[in-house]
């Protein structure tokens, strides 16, 4: 059954056609091309790396100049890339500081971490929350005045309360679910513009 949904899925096809690791690339080009949140140069903070699509992503859009610091539990599937610091460890046991040592503060902040689900979609969203939590705050820390956020939540009940955080640091804010989502996922990507400390 979920090898024919897969085979039937056109950017699953696509993703294998343009040598993409995940098909979740489209995902961020989809909501990058509406709000230009990945800067040419400049440098990105991508939580939740692994393979490693959106890190694809970053390197396509950025220029030489640019930088990716980038953070999974998993490792990534992807060839190395100089503009690329990858650090394998868990979110909840790293500091801001180890983000920004290697150059600064981020133009953006991207997050498309995501627990491990259990089927129990209320559990999967409490879990999820708090991984959004936690990037907020990793956010805050580290993005530049004005800075974009982009972050993944499995939908439910706290949903709203991230939408309200949300509209504390950032000038503009909106959610989207972009066309590559899959129908039957309960996934929700939040984006802030302009943040302000
Ligand atoms: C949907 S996948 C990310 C896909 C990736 N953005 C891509 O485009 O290839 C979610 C990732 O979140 C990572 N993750 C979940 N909890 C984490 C944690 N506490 N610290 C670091 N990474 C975590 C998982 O290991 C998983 O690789």
């Amino acid at each position: 059954m979920k090898d024919r949904f897969f085979k039937k899925d056109p950017f699953q096809k696509q993703a294998k056609k343009d040598g993409l690791v995940a098909r979740s690339y489209y995902k961020l080009e989809q909501i990058d091309v509406k709000f230009d949140l990945v800067p040419k140069e400049g440098v990105v903070l991508d939580l939740g790396s692994a393979p490693g699509s959106w890190l694809q992503y970053h390197l396509k859009k950025m220029n030489a100049k640019g930088r990716v610091v980038a953070i999974d539990l998993n490792p990534l599937k992807i060839p190395a890339d100089n503009r690329v610091t990858f650090l394998q460890k868990d979110l909840f046991q790293t500091l801001a500081q180890e983000f920004t040592q290697f150059y600064g503060k981020f133009g953006c902040v991207c997050s498309d971490i995501a627990p491990q689900t259990s089927g129990d979609r209320d559990r999967d969203h409490i879990k999820s929350y708090e991984l959004c939590m936690k990037a907020l705050d990793i956010a805050c820390l580290t993005l530049e005045e004005q800075g974009s956020f982009v972050c993944k939540m499995y939908q439910g009940s706290e949903s709203q309360n991230f939408s309200q955080l949300l509209k504390k640091h950032f000038s503009f804010c909106k959610i989207q679910r972009p066309e590559a989502t899959r129908r039957q996922s309960k996934e929700i990507f939040f984006v802030g513009k302009g943040f302000r400390s």
